[in-house]
């Protein structure tokens, strides 16, 4: 089971409801469960659900060929534990109906977020803590939909991308949040095996704010013709350390979700117009539709 948590005050967090099975929704799903919590993995339609499992299987699959080189029956073990604390649902108000916490990962959509989480809000105990996983929009404008007592539990959880890979969270702090189920989502996240950090609602938070205008960064030296797309993601491996290049990464982010979340900040006016102006590169692929390894062409080619 979940260990719970050391001060009684604290929720022990157990019951973990993930609205979105697409990429994020079905990483998150995957790293609760196979930290003993029960999970129930919502989407609209079951072909939605399917795609999310199928995520999960081969992540899994993954995980387990490491942890039992040598034992196919004990990977076989592994995986099917986990899976038995995931259930999935097309019925997202009575999936959360015993939910501890409900972390939402749907489209980056105010409107379509906060309608969900309005009616959430009358389908979940008064107690559960909600939570989104968006990267671009304010925390404090979805917790808007829902009353005064609910957006005092309600809070940004913000994953990365594998997230079963990736080792960190942001705990995303808005002013009406209280002190107790800002603790509880960092002793969740420790739970899941990730590192949390706290920041305040901002745009980008910490990772997204850096990492965005550098990439963007790296798309008008390209625009500039000042170096090539090998050249700039060889030179960011090899010369900082980084795992991907800028190039490499926004192809696995997907080209589309980089415009949008630059777009959006540059017509909230809230960041430095430098540092999110458009490159002509990027509008250029996603108009073509060529956006990233989800669509097998971005910078690079992935269809040989
Ligand atoms: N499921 C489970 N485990 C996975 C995995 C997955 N889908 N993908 C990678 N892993 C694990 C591997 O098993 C391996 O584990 P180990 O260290 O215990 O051996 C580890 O991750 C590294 O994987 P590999 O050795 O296979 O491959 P790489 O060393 O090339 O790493 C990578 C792959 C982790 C994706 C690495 O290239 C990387 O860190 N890239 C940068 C990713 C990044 O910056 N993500 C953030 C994007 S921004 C974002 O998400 C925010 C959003 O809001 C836009």
């Amino acid at each position: 089971a979940c260990f719970s948590t050391s001060t009684a005050m604290l929720k022990d967090i157990k019951n973990v409801t993930i609205i979105g099975a697409g990429l994020m929704g079905s990483g998150i799903v995957q790293v609760a469960a196979q930290a003993g919590c029960k999970v129930t993995m919502v989407d609209t339609s079951d072909a939605a659900l399917a795609n999310g499992e199928k995520i999960i299987n081969k992540s899994l699959a993954r995980v387990a060929r490491k942890k039992f080189a040598d034992d196919e029956q004990q990977q076989k073990a592994f995986v099917d534990n986990v899976f038995a604390n995931i259930a999935v649902s097309t019925d997202a108000n009575s999936a959360v109906s015993q939910a501890d916490l409900v972390v939402e990962a749907i489209v980056e959509n105010l409107d379509v977020k906060k309608s969900l989480f309005a009616a959430l809000d009358k389908a979940a105990p008064k107690d559960a803590i909600f939570c989104s996983n968006t990267s671009s929009l304010p925390i404090t404008d979805i917790a808007q939909a829902t009353p005064v007592d609910r957006q005092a539990r309600f809070a940004g959880l913000h994953f990365f991308n594998p997230v079963p890979a990736m080792k960190l969270v942001e705990v995303v702090r808005t002013d009406a949040v209280s002190d107790d189920v800002f603790q509880d989502l960092y002793d969740f996240s420790k739970k899941v095996g990730k590192t949390p950090v706290s920041c305040k609602d901002t745009p980008g938070f910490i990772v997204n704010r850096l990492l965005v205008p550098y990439m963007f960064e790296a798309f008008r030296l390209l625009d500039r013709g000042d170096a090539s797309v090998q050249d700039i993601d060889t030179a960011m491996k090899l010369g900082a350390g980084m795992p991907m290049g800028p190039f490499e990464l926004a192809d696995f982010v997907g080209l589309d979700t980089m415009k949008f979340i630059n777009d959006g900040w540059a017509q909230g006016g809230k960041i430095e117009p430098a540092l999110v102006q458009a490159s002509k590169a990027l509008d250029e692929l996603v108009q073509q539709g060529h956006l990233g390894r989800k669509s097998g062409k971005g910078f690079y080619d992935y269809s040989k």
